[in-house]
């Protein structure tokens, strides 16, 4: 699977090209009516977090991304300029094609069209407008909303969510990776970054790489990370020791660029009640497994993933697929109304999925020994148990008995003796108890 780079010398002559104009062109703008000069008194932060970017050292100033088109809906006149407040990937793709094209087509892009789904429902009517504005749309995206007077809508704007539907109609937020105006690759490398949205009770990626050995390495080796090298000059095992979010999911190696779709190297997917896995799948873990021979040899990763495979498969068999069949069979018969939060065994089975479910998953996936355990399965198994169980068996004891009528739920119903000694004798040997 070896590729060539495809950063060709035309794309750097044109950058080179772009680069050149607009700073002559800026040469020509000095005085009372350049951006640069009048900012940098009325808001002099937004100039120095500027001056430090790549943009500012190569005397890209403010227009290259803020000026607008005519006929642009969020487009207004200022000092002379027709701009606009809020640059969108089609303004970053005059230079940076590549990446918004690889961008556009990712599971990132698509983050704010979630209308049909039951976390809209809570956000949206069970808690209500406000907490979805600032809590969902703030990771997701709002859809951007130009009011007549050419005012931007205040429920809908600030936000930099990452599926963010621009009033141009393009969709995503670069600047939910690369924050304005210091537009850094190193701020983007740090898992902080990643962990703005990753984190959490249903999807705590953060967190588990805190606790995996990555995470630790990486804190006791920051000095070593080289963070802020170019994209052809961060290679994993070559130009820095340990992963980040961005080594696994997105950074080059010696043998694939960087890429922009984060979904390219995943081979699950984690976040429905049962996990299926994604179109040429092979293709994708492939590449995956690709960034982890830079620093471990093959069999510890083909093991790595025997392991996270078992442990998917156990969610989904002994606990998804037959908690989501009982489901369906209840809506059938009309024991649960089709409306979705009303009765209390419909929350107890979205947090079995959505929270405890997706922590024991996504521990597994990347080495969070605690997610798996302590946060994942054992809130699974004490929540199917002790309160799925209980609540199915008061709508319809006969399905609540075929729940646990298979071999790997037999135990409730009484261990044997020899299992019974087996701990019993644990304990007296190890605590005296
Ligand atoms: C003579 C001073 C001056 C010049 C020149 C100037 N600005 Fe501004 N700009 C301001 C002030 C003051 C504000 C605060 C809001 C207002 O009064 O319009 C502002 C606001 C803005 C906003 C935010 C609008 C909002 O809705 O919050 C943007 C974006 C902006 N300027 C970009 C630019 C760009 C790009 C240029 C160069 C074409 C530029 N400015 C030139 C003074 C200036
Ligand atoms: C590389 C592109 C780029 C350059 C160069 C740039 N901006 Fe921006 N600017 C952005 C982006 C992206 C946003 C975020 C808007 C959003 O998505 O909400 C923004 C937002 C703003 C805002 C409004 C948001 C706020 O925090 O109030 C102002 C004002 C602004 N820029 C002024 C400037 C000025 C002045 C300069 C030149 C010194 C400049 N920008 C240079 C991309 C750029
Ligand atoms: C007029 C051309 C131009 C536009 C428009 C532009 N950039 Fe850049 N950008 C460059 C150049 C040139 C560099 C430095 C060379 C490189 O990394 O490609 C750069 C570098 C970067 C980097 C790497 C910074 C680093 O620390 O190495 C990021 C991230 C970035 N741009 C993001 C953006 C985003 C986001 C937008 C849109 C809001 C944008 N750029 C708009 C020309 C542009
Ligand atoms: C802290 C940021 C954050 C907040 C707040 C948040 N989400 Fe999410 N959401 C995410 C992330 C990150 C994922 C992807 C998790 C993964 O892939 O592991 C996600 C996944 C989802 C999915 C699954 C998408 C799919 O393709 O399967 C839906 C639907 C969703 N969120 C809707 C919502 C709604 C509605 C709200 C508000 C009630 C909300 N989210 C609040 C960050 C957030
Ligand atoms: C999910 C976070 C994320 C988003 C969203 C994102 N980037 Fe990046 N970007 C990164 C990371 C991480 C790197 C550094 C990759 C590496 O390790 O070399 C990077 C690198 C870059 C670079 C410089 C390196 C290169 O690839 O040549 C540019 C330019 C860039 N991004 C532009 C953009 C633009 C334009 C957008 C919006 C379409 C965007 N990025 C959206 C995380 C992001
Ligand atoms: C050592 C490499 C590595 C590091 C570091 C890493 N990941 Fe992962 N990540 C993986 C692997 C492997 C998977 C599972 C891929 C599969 O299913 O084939 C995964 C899966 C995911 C998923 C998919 C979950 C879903 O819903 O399907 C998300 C989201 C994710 N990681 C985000 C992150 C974030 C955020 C960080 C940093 C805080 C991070 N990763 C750090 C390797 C890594
Ligand atoms: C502003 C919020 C936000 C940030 C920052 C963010 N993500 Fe995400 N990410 C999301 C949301 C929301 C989803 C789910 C999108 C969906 O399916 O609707 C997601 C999905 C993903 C997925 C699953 C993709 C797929 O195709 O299924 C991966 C992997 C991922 N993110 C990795 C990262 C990494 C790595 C970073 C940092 C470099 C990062 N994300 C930064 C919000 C964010
Ligand atoms: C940049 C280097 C680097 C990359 C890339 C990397 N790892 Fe690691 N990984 C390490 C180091 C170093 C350790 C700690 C080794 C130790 O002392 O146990 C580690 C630890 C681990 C462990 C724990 C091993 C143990 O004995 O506890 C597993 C499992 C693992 N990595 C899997 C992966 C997988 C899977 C990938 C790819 C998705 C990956 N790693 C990518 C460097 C890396």
């Amino acid at each position: 699977m070896k590729k060539i780079f495809v950063t060709t010398p035309l794309v750097l002559f044109l950058k080179g090209f772009v680069v050149f104009s607009y700073a002559v062109a800026q040469q020509e703008q000095k005085g009372e009516n350049n951006c640069v000069a009048c900012h940098a008194t009325n808001s002099p932060g937004i100039v120095k977090q500027w001056q430090v970017s790549k943009h500012g050292q190569l005397g890209l100033d403010c227009l290259v991304c803020h000026t607008a088109a005519k006929g642009e809906i969020d487009a207004f006149e200022h000092h002379g300029k027709l701009i606009s407040a809020i640059p969108t990937p089609n303004d970053c793709a005059q230079c940076h094609e590549k990446e918004v094209k690889e961008f556009s087509k990712s599971h990132h892009a698509q983050a704010a069209q979630f209308i049909g789904s039951l976390d809209n429902l809570l956000g949206e009517v069970v808690e209500g407008g406000p907490s979805a504005n600032l809590g969902c749309r703030q990771c997701h995206g709002s859809e951007v909303k130009v009011l007549k007077d050419g005012k931007l809508d205040h429920a809908t704007w600030p936000n930099t969510g990452m599926g963010r539907i621009n009033p141009d109609g393009s969709k995503g937020s670069c600047a939910a990776c690369h924050y304005r105006h210091t537009f850094s690759v190193a701020q983007a490398r740090q898992p902080e970054n990643c962990g703005k949205c990753h984190m959490g009770p249903d999807h705590p990626q953060l967190e588990i790489y805190n606790e995996s050995k990555h995470g630790v390495l990486f804190r006791s080796f920051i000095g070593a990370m080289n963070l802020e090298n170019e994209a052809e000059k961060w290679i994993a095992g070559r130009d820095y020791l340990f992963p980040t979010c961005a080594s696994c999911h997105m950074s080059a190696t010696p043998n694939q660029p960087v890429t922009h779709d984060v979904g390219d190297r995943i081979s699950w997917t984690l976040r429905p009640a049962i996990s299926t896995k994604l179109e040429n799948w092979q293709k994708r873990r492939e590449s995956m497994r690709d960034v982890c021979v830079q620093c471990h040899g093959p069999a510890q990763i083909v093991n790595f993933y025997q392991q996270y495979d078992e442990a998917v498969h156990l969610y989904n068999e002994k606990f998804a697929r037959p908690a989501k069949t009982v489901m369906d069979k209840l809506y059938e018969s009309g024991k649960l109304s089709r409306t979705p939060f009303d009765e209390k065994l419909e929350w107890i089975y979205y947090e079995l999925w959505h929270h405890e479910g997706r922590r024991a998953r996504m521990g597994a996936s990347m080495q969070g020994p605690d997610f798996v355990q302590w946060h994942g399965f054992y809130e699974v198994a004490k929540h199917f148990y002790f309160e799925f169980l209980p609540e199915v068996k008061e709508k319809d004891p006969k399905l609540a008995e075929q729940l646990i009528s298979t071999e790997e739920h037999r135990w409730i119903k009484g261990l044997g003796k020899e299992d019974i000694k087996k701990t019993v004798e644990f304990y007296k040997g190890r605590y005296k108890q």
